[in-house]
């Protein structure tokens, strides 16, 4: 086949001048053999942060419950303390590393979360670094404002006037410095609850910002449909999601963004219900939840294996995935396909099928990665075989 790119964007596609998205996350065949399909969409990750969290993944092997260490004031909280002490330049040095990964395994597009600062300052500072990440690398980067993902120390023994710092201080500047594309919750038992949730939701909205949840990660808070009353854009991790969550989500448009990496990092046992989603409709989204607690993963291909092999997801499906579906997580649906007036993302492998993609778990098969019509990564000839 032939893509003409004009202007950052697809100008043209031959034989057919478009595509459906998934016969173009198909068997696009190119020049020397090879798989070309749109550059990967990660839809949900926490990448600015300092520290990591390595001993706790050694204490929950030894039998400690992500609860557990978060309650006693380790877990998100722990990458908080490191993520105050640094600057901004420290958080950006540290960060960089950990996009170019996913960038060469094909990521275009990447959203990146604050959550780890729970002080206005702090939080601004992540957003700015997040900002500043797309501005040095060819990447797409959308950030969200999670200043409700932990509740910091010094808001203890009050966790409603957090959310009202977050609602009446945190939201209004980040919208105001434009530092700022949507707004998450971390609705959970050790989090906040549905109603701090909505307070939050109402305060995005009052700003004209798009919501998302991480929802039904440990427990059913029901907060995928009250997510999806406020017609977020997805609501992130789901293994405790019921029926009318997920008729909630179907109704909204609300995509499902679903998080193997943590699901593996924490061992969990209680699977998404893929099959329910399916049977309604709801668009699955695929992302790598980047972060130093439950899911130290910067390898979105890696994430595909994971979601078909934990989650039974088709490759097909886990594609869509992180590319279709992950651009309508972000509200941008004009990415993650390859069509006529699309911007031209798009990722050239050195593979086969694409089927490979999610089958096998490889880095280096990125042949050429193309961002708004202009190749920044082209892998010269690797050796033929292991
Ligand atoms: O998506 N669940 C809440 N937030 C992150 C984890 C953050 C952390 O443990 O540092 C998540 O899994
Ligand atoms: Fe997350």
């Amino acid at each position: 086949m032939a893509v003409l790119v004009e202007g950052g964007v697809v100008a043209g596609l031959w034989p057919e001048s478009t595509f459906d998205p998934w016969q173009a996350l198909g068997a696009v065949e190119v020049g020397r053999g090879g798989v070309m399909t749109p550059g990967l969409v990660d839809c949900h990750s926490h990448l600015v942060y300092a520290g990591n969290r390595a001993g706790e993944f050694e204490q929950r092997l030894e039998g400690a419950s992500y609860a557990d260490i978060a309650r006693a004031g380790g877990g998100i909280l722990s990458t908080v303390r490191a993520t105050r002490a640094a600057s901004e330049d420290e958080l950006l040095a540290q960060a960089l590393p950990r996009l170019q990964a996913l960038l060469a395994d094909g990521v275009t597009t990447v959203e990146i979360k604050s959550g780890y600062g729970l002080t206005l300052a702090d939080e601004l500072k992540m957003l700015r670094v997040a900002r500043r990440l797309g501005e040095l690398l060819p990447v797409r980067v959308l950030t969200t404002l999670l200043g409700a993902h932990a509740l910091p120390p010094e808001f203890a023994a009050d966790s409603d006037g957090y959310i009202e710092l977050v609602c009446e201080q945190m939201i209004p500047a980040a919208a105001a410095e434009g530092l700022v594309d949507a707004v998450d919750v971390f609705c959970e038992s050790i989090a906040f609850s549905p109603a701090q949730t909505a307070r939050v939701f109402q305060a995005a909205q009052r700003h004209g910002l798009r919501v998302k949840v991480h929802a039904e990660q440990l427990s059913n808070q029901s907060a995928s449909a009250l997510a999806a009353s406020y017609g977020a854009l997805s609501a992130d991790h789901l293994e405790f999601l019921d029926e009318a969550g997920v008729q909630a989500m179907a109704e909204a448009g609300t995509v499902a963004t679903l998080l193997p990496g943590a699901f593996h990092c924490l061992r969990e046992t209680q699977l998404p219900p893929i099959e329910l989603l399916r049977r309604y409709g709801v668009p699955m989204a695929l992302a790598s939840d980047a972060n130093p607690g439950t899911s130290p993963i910067c390898f979105p291909t890696l994430l595909l294996n994971l979601a078909c092999t934990l989650f039974r997801l088709t490759p097909r499906e886990a594609l869509a995935g992180m590319t279709a579906h992950g651009a309508q997580a972000l509200g941008l649906p004009e990415l993650g396909r390859i069509a006529v007036g699309a911007p031209a993302d798009l990722c050239l492998w050195d593979i086969q099928q694409p089927a490979e993609l999610a089958y096998a778990v490889q880095p280096g098969r990125l042949r050429q990665r193309i961002y708004q019509g202009r190749i920044s990564y082209h892998k010269e000839d690797a050796p033929h075989g292991c």
